[in-house]
């Protein structure tokens, strides 16, 4: 069990009085147009009462169906847009207006942020509309409640092969809903073992209950299947998605699913991924396979959303031509417009694995009639575990704002995931998700900024990483200036800094295998993944250019010659394009191996400096958020530290130049 209330609220957490002192009144809400016992706006008004109740010491009423003179408004708009609101203040009087009860419920968290942050409600004028439809965390939650990639504990969904379902539920489906999150996948996209039977009467009860749970919270339910439950649950002996027995199978199988689960939004797949089971075993496309399950789901408005991560992962490092980066594209490219209407492809943004520093995957923007959706990792597997801050959302941001050239004037990724390139509904963005069942959710308190950041990003593109901090620290942290800072601060370089003392330029890889923390510069070199480096004596990265795998000329123009070239490569990626020279001399005058020298160094000494300004905090944060932090950036300077000996000594050796400033290489 997960333990009654022995966690966190996060950022809603009421409990502490705000000052607004703005004579707007929230005591009397008036309801009209909307169903007061439609679950969404039960919700939003239980969640309206509670936020007040705490943070202002008011008692919120439902009083009469008429406007107030004075008081809040919560008032049904046709003309607003699904998820939309917008909240107007005129002489004491508060008029909050949706296009529909996900609308309505995103309004009563917009004003209780605005309460939160201090922030008066009078003069408030806010028209906020989704940019993409779909805004998703993906659970990658193992039945017997281990997380893959999780550091924050273990699943508050599942226990020992089974469903837990408690106020924890209900608290998660707030937080998330809270940020504008309208979908959750709750198991992991590797499906074994019990969870391949979540689709069976074993499990239809209690995750029947679980999605009610989020339907209250507008979010639609979604699992992850097994591409072989035809032979594991059905006792066909295949899964051949155009074998008529198998797509009989299928047939029955959703109809029982929509039946059984209220709210279930469709599925989501990993198929001929990394042992996973898939449609290439029977000689068949990626298409076959996800058109099959599509068709299954279509009577019921279902979506199939199917990964692309599809690549060799038992490549030979002497094979320099098989390229790992181009595997997405390659595998997905041609059947571009074979995939039904009900089908998303969902594209992780890189070509090899949430490093900290990829180029934009390609097959983003680079399909063109295929329904898209962005697939980023808040659970920070390759950047820092929770141990490491890293405040993910400036390089989501950098995805988001990428241009394809697919299209002119609606080329960026935040157009084509949003369907303004196409023109398309069933697109959005996921998130692979960093929570577990630490009392804090996140392992880091300051992790939680991720948590939070990712679905302010998914609702509204046009935030920035700065102005996401300005509304969840004060929220969650303290709203004391000097603090919102000092945390300002690191947060919005940490991901820098962590990419320097890490793998320089793009390179990747230089982790830890499998656990993918901490530094081992060849530990994936001679490994079957095709992560790797290339570095010898003479020089360091990977051939991607038309004479080396050709990865590059997977873009549109002018992306294509830009990172074809040594000369015109973007410098934070030349080592992912090309194999270059410890000598080359960079833009800064540098020469690679003194930059590799100069960012460790300097990477280092920046986490020495945001561990020092988090001790400035203390007594000014809560005591129990302090040590929390205190006792990670412990971590993260031994961390920092290995990983910036490990690197510089590696290359030193390797090339045998010294660092013109003479500090100290082992
Ligand atoms: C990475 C990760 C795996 C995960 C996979 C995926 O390879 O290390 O744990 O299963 O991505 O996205 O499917």
């Amino acid at each position: 069990m997960n333990g009654k209330n022995a966690w966190k609220q996060l950022w809603l957490a009421y409990d502490k009085k705000k000052e607004l002192g703005n004579g707007v009144y929230v005591e009397k809400v008036s309801l009209i147009g909307f169903d007061e016992e439609n679950r969404v706006v039960k919700s939003a008004l239980q969640e309206l009462k509670k936020g007040v109740s705490g943070m202002l010491g008011v008692t919120a009423e439902v009083t009469e169906k008429d406007a107030e003179a004075k008081g809040l408004v919560l008032k049904k708009c046709d003309e607003l847009p699904k998820e939309s609101y917008s909240i107007k203040e005129e002489g004491g009087k508060l008029t909050l207006m949706a296009g529909d009860e996900n609308g309505l419920l995103y309004g009563v968290f917009h004003l209780l942020r605005q309460i939160s942050m201090e922030k008066k409600l009078s003069g408030m004028n806010v028209t906020c509309k989704p940019d993409n439809p779909l805004r998703m965390y993906n659970h990658w939650d193992n039945m017997d409640g281990s997380i893959e990639r999780g550091y924050s504990g273990n699943s508050f969904f599942f226990v020992k092969n089974d469903i837990v379902i408690d106020e924890r539920t209900r608290d998660y489906a707030r937080l998330v809903a809270s940020v504008g999150i309208n979908g959750v996948v709750i198991n992991n996209v590797n499906v074994k073992q019990a969870a391949s039977w979540l689709i069976s009467d074993r499990f239809f009860e209690k995750v029947a209950e679980l999605s009610k749970i989020f339907a209250d919270y507008g979010i639609k339910f979604f699992l992850s299947l097994n591409f072989a439950a035809t032979i594991e649950l059905g006792g066909l002996d295949s899964a051949d998605p155009l074998d008529e027995r198998v797509i009989a199978w299928w047939k029955e199988k959703m109809k029982e699913c929509f039946a059984k689960i209220p709210n279930l939004g469709g599925f989501l797949v990993k198929a001929d991924s990394e042992g996973r089971p898939g449609p290439f075993t029977y000689g068949r496309t990626q298409a076959d396979g996800a058109n099959m399950l599509a068709e299954a789901v279509r009577p019921y408005g279902g979506i199939i959303i199917w990964r692309c991560f599809v690549y060799n992962c038992k490549q030979d490092w002497r094979d320099y031509k098989t390229d790992r980066a181009r595997a997405g594209y390659d595998n997905f490219i041609q059947m571009d417009g074979d995939y039904a209407e009900n089908v998303i492809l969902q594209i992780k943004n890189g070509p090899m694995d949430f490093q900290i520093r990829e180029p934009i995957s390609p097959l983003l923007g680079g399909l063109k009639k295929t329904n898209q959706m962005l697939e980023v990792q808040v659970a920070q597997e390759y950047t820092g575990h929770q141990i490491d801050v890293c405040y993910l959302i400036p390089m989501f941001k950098e995805v988001l704002d990428f241009h394809t050239y697919c299209k002119p004037g609606a080329d960026t990724v935040a157009d084509v995931i949003s369907g303004r390139t196409m023109g398309n509904q069933n697109t959005g963005i996921a998130a692979v998700i960093n929570t577990g069942n630490d009392a804090n959710w996140t392992g880091n308190d300051l992790a939680a900024a991720n948590l939070y950041g990712f679905g302010r990003l998914a609702y509204q593109t046009s935030l920035s990483a700065g102005d996401i901090l300005d509304e969840w620290i004060p929220m969650q942290i303290s709203t004391d200036p000097e603090v919102i800072k000092v945390i300002k601060d690191i947060l919005l370089r940490s991901r820098e800094t962590y990419e320097k003392y890490t793998s320089p330029l793009g390179i990747g890889w230089m982790v830890t295998p499998h656990d993918h923390y901490g530094c081992s510069v060849d530990g994936y070199e001679y490994d079957r993944w095709g992560t790797y480096h290339r570095a010898d004596h003479l020089g360091i990265g990977v051939d991607r250019s038309d004479k080396g795998t050709g990865y590059a000329q997977q873009y549109y123009e002018p992306n294509a010659t830009a990172y074809n070239s040594v000369e015109s490569c973007p410098e934070e990626l030349l080592l992912f394009f090309h194999h270059v020279p410890y000598t080359h001399v960079l833009k800064t005058g540098k020469t690679l191996i003194q930059h590799i020298y100069d960012s460790h160094f300097e990477g280092y000494d920046e986490a020495e400096g945001f561990a020092k300004a988090w001790d400035g905090l203390e007594g000014k944060v809560d005591a129990e958020v302090f040590a929390n932090v205190k006792e990670r950036f412990g971590r993260q300077l031994a961390n920092a530290r290995d990983w910036r000996d490990q690197v510089n000594t590696y290359f030193y050796r390797k090339s045998g130049i010294p660092d013109e400033k003479g500090r100290t290489i082992y």
